[in-house]
């Protein structure tokens, strides 16, 4: 199996040389690997808790697309999506902030800042904090579990935030007990030691909130020489010796440089180098990289509808997984509503949809459900339901599933779940699902007949 790689960028801002160095960067290089399946997607509804300005979440987010995908990102290899597209997301996340604890909340160190920042002016604890940026965490834990990702590339700030993801999926994990494989994965973070966070123009972290960035690919190369002029240095003179591992300069730098030509630019400002002249060769090791990236950024935000186009298709992908993954889990928790088919009896329809058309042996029929998604179930001779497919947005993954459980060109098997229900998996992985069962005993029955189904039907 390959490995899930996830990572989401808060869509507020300008992209700057920061989230490129710390998190766009890492993230695309690790998606090339032939072994790793990459989801990356744009946290819209993150962005929501800091930013009130609806234009500034929509350019913000038109921007930070344009990145990605300006930035060598494969929307064919990746799955590339707008964190709103998928509703089952939020859904995901009211599931998981019902078994995560306030006081694990109470710790996360973004609202604590803010507390803390409330305190020193005097003001209540939670002036100003909604419970968006207090639930910040638990959102997060959702994107990341929702596809049960294995490894998550974030800056060393956003790792606290992955130590609670797989608080919370143990939590889950440990509520509501499965009989194979647990729900939930637990998500590694991933942070690059040599570049997990590019210091600034004044040397702390770059970061927006400390309005210390340099700008990605926005207001070209003009832009970023403006910036870099504005790096902080000391006031030696040209010809005097810098002490270049304190200089500013230097993380950008090495960010963007390989070992070589950063052990030059160390030399140089020891023999003397003027700021003025580090700062030109600065510049000059970031447009290498930086300038044809910039060029097809700046077709892609021409181009809206074309971009529009390929985050629909990135939703729809992820959906693919997302919708019946949601479904198990709501059937987990208890709030899945009895699918028709579910029901020992079976409903009306399929049973006269099924009786025209063959009217002895078991037979599969396919059917949209109430929300116009694709399934199938398999219907027993006697028209009871022995089992109903997850849903597919597109009836063709219906087919491909039938035809693997007639033709058998994969390993077919019909398990236990828990105490009352049944799956059948292909390749050990699910695709139906019995019905709910009166009892272990009844349960017992229908596997036996839906294995005996499946056998009579395989060609
Ligand atoms: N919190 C992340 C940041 O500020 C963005 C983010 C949201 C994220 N959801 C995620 C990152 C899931 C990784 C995985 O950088």
């Amino acid at each position: 199996m390959k490995t899930r790689v996830l990572t989401g960028i808060t869509t507020t801002g300008t992209p700057h040389l920061g989230n490129y160095v710390g998190a766009i960067r890492p993230a695309i290089r690790a998606s090339q690997q032939p072994e790793v399946q990459a989801f990356f997607f744009l946290a819209d509804l993150h962005a929501l808790i800091k930013c009130e300005d609806p234009q500034r979440i929509a350019r913000s987010r038109m921007e930070i697309a344009a990145t990605w995908l300006a930035a060598g990102l494969d929307p064919e290899r990746v799955l590339f999506y707008r964190q709103s597209d998928i509703i089952e997301i939020p859904e995901l996340s009211w599931l998981l902030t019902c078994v995560t604890g306030k006081g694990l909340m109470n710790r996360a160190h973004a609202y604590k800042a803010s507390v803390d920042a409330n305190r020193e002016k005097n003001l209540e604890d939670d002036d100003g904090i909604n419970m968006g940026l207090f639930s910040y965490p638990i959102l997060m834990a959702a994107d990341i579990l929702m596809f049960n990702a294995h490894k998550v590339p974030v800056g060393r700030d956003q790792v606290q935030h992955l130590e609670m993801a797989r608080d919370i999926a143990q939590r889950f994990n440990h509520l509501y007990p499965r009989s194979k494989a647990d729900w939930f994965v637990l998500p590694e973070a991933v942070v690059d030691e040599s570049v997990a966070t590019l210091t600034g123009l004044d040397g702390r972290k770059m970061s927006k909130s400390y309005h210390n960035t340099v700008p990605l690919f926005e207001g070209g190369t003009k832009a970023l020489k403006t910036a870099v002029a504005k790096i902080v240095t000391d006031s030696r003179e040209p010809g005097e010796p810098k002490d270049a591992h304190r200089s500013n300069l230097l993380p950008i730098f090495r960010a963007f440089a390989s070992a070589e030509q950063t052990q030059v630019f160390i030399d140089a400002l020891v023999a003397g180098m003027g700021w003025g002249q580090a700062k030109q060769s600065l510049v000059n090791v970031i447009e290498q990289e930086i300038a044809p990236l910039r060029e097809h950024y700046d077709q892609l935000m021409a181009r809206p509808d074309d971009l529009e186009d390929i985050l629909q298709a990135g939703a729809k992908r992820a959906r693919e997984i997302a919708t019946p993954f949601m479904a198990q889990l709501r059937q987990a928790v208890g709030i899945a509503a009895p699918t028709k088919s579910s029901h020992v009896d079976v409903g009306s329809q399929a049973g006269k949809a099924g009786k025209a058309k063959t009217g002895k042996g078991p037979r599969f029929v396919q059917f949209r459900d109430e929300q116009g998604l694709f399934r199938f179930k398999l219907i027993s001779q006697a028209g009871l339901t022995l089992c109903t497919s997850l849903a597919h947005q597109d009836p063709k993954q219906v087919g491909v599933i039938l035809r693997q459980l007639e033709l058998r060109t994969s390993s077919v098997t019909v398990e236990e779940e828990g105490a009352t229900g049944y799956l059948v998996l292909i390749d050990e992985q699910t695709v139906a699902q019995g019905p709910v069962c009166g009892s272990a005993a009844q349960r017992d029955d229908l596997l036996q007949t839906t294995r005996a189904a499946i056998e009579e039907l395989a060609a």
